[in-house]
């Protein structure tokens, strides 16, 4: 049994119920790059507006953005993904050398009063691989993430005898 696997599941699970207007900022390595997931509430359809960017060297740099102008180079290496209460920043080829303090920016008029903003600390050596489950998770009712589960935890017991 390989308890960590599980806690880590369990700990998912419990950081969706978490209720906040960005609800959870997360990075992890995607192959070479790192994915940094910025799970925000959705409460209207109306326009979002938001901004990517880091933090290093005492200097901010913008990734990607529609509140202000981008650096290219930085633009050039990424995408951005928005879907229903998540928007994923992609940095392609992630070195060290991109090591900072990564931060996500929100700002729904209208549904928010302020602009929503969370960061990260990102250290390549640290980062987590990313779970092909966690995308899964993303549009799946509770019910479906236990029994989902289920199988998976009694798979882990499996595998680890
Ligand atoms: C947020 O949800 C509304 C419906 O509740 C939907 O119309 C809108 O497209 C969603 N926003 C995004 C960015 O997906
Ligand atoms: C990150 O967030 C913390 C807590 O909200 C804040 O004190 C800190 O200044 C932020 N760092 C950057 C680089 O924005
Ligand atoms: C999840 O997907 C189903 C269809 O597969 C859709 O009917 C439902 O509205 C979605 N729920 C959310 C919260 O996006």
């Amino acid at each position: 049994m390989n308890p960590t696997i599980s806690i880590a599941v369990i700990l998912t699970v419990l950081q969706a119920a978490h209720c906040q207007k960005i609800k959870e900022l997360s990075a992890c390595l995607l192959g070479q790059n790192l994915r940094v997931d910025c799970r925000y509430e959705n409460k209207t359809a109306n326009p979002l507006t938001y901004e990517f960017s880091m933090f290093k060297d005492n200097r901010k740099h913008v990734i990607q953005t529609t509140l202000s102008v981008p650096e290219n180079t930085l633009k050039a290496r990424s995408d951005v993904t928005l879907s229903k209460d998540l928007l994923c920043l992609q940095l392609f080829d992630f070195t060290t050398a991109d090591e900072g303090t990564y931060i996500c920016e929100l700002k729904i008029t209208g549904d928010y009063t302020g602009n929503q903003i969370k960061n990260i600390t990102v250290i390549k050596d640290k980062l987590e691989k990313c779970a092909g489950i966690s995308l899964l998770i993303q549009n799946t009712s509770w019910l479906l993430l236990l029994l989902l589960s289920l199988p998976l935890l009694q798979a882990v017991d499996f595998v680890s005898l």
